[in-house]
């Protein structure tokens, strides 16, 4: 589903070179879930952002779904984020000008899998029935990644990519949303890369590995 094979990747900064990922290999398999731990700044955005394919790696070679992505154009990327991919961040990054079914929707338009059914189902799911005319700013933290989430799944991607989708939610609310976000990763058969700082929200994965010093290590506790 998802292969990175030695992945290299450095930043310029002011201050000069920053290399961040130093080698990285994993391989995700389908129906599989996995948890990307490390300390802030270990480079975790950084390796989800070069297998989401936002950003391009020094060397290396990334594969979604069999689609090698450094043969592919920015906006051959773009499709293939939007047709394999479901995206989902700290920032829930809901569209402010579109209501909650719009919001819901957008994604499954863009990728051409638009299903009247599947979105009213995932709604039940969410919790959100009802609050379709709703905007995102009418909902709580809690419910805007509820709907973030729902939004990742509406095209029934094969692999989605989390970054802390907790972490910006207190402990209950937190609770509630990782538990249907596993729920509905399980119904819709779909891999999860998910990167945390929370051993707890690691632990109902089925795979856990760690990043230090740019490089990953299996299972470490
Ligand atoms: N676009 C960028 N330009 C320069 N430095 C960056 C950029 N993105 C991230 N960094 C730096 O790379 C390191 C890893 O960042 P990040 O991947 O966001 O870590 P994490 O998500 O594990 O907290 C940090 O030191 C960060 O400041
Ligand atoms: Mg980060």
């Amino acid at each position: 589903m998802l292969i990175l094979q030695q992945l290299h990747k450095t930043f310029s900064t002011p201050q000069g070179e920053l290399p961040v990922l130093n080698g990285i290999d994993l391989a995700l398999d389908q129906g599989e879930s996995l948890a990307l731990m490390g300390e802030s700044g270990s480079g975790k955005s950084t390796l989800l952002h070069l297998a989401a394919g936002l950003d391009l790696p020094d060397q290396g070679r990334i594969s979604i779904d069999g689609h090698e992505l450094s043969t592919l154009d920015e906006p051959a990327r773009a499709r293939l984020r939007r047709e394999h991919l479901g995206l989902v961040f700290q920032q829930f990054h809901l569209v402010p000008s579109l209501n909650v079914i719009d919001n819901l929707r957008l994604q499954a338009r863009l990728a051409g899998r638009e299903d009247a059914e599947w979105t009213a189902h995932l709604m039940a799911r969410l919790g959100l029935s009802g609050r379709e005319a709703y905007y995102p700013e009418q909902l709580s933290g809690g419910q805007q990644q509820r709907l973030a989430i729902g939004r990742a799944l509406a095209a029934r991607p094969r692999l989605l990519l989390a970054d802390e989708p907790t972490g910006n939610l207190d402990e209950q609310s937190a609770d509630t949303v990782l538990a249907l976000l596993l729920d509905l990763v399980k119904e819709t058969r779909c891999a999860l890369l998910m990167v945390t700082h929370s051993a707890r929200v690691a632990a109902p994965l089925s795979r856990l590995v760690r990043l230090h010093m740019g490089r990953l290590k299996d299972n470490a506790p």
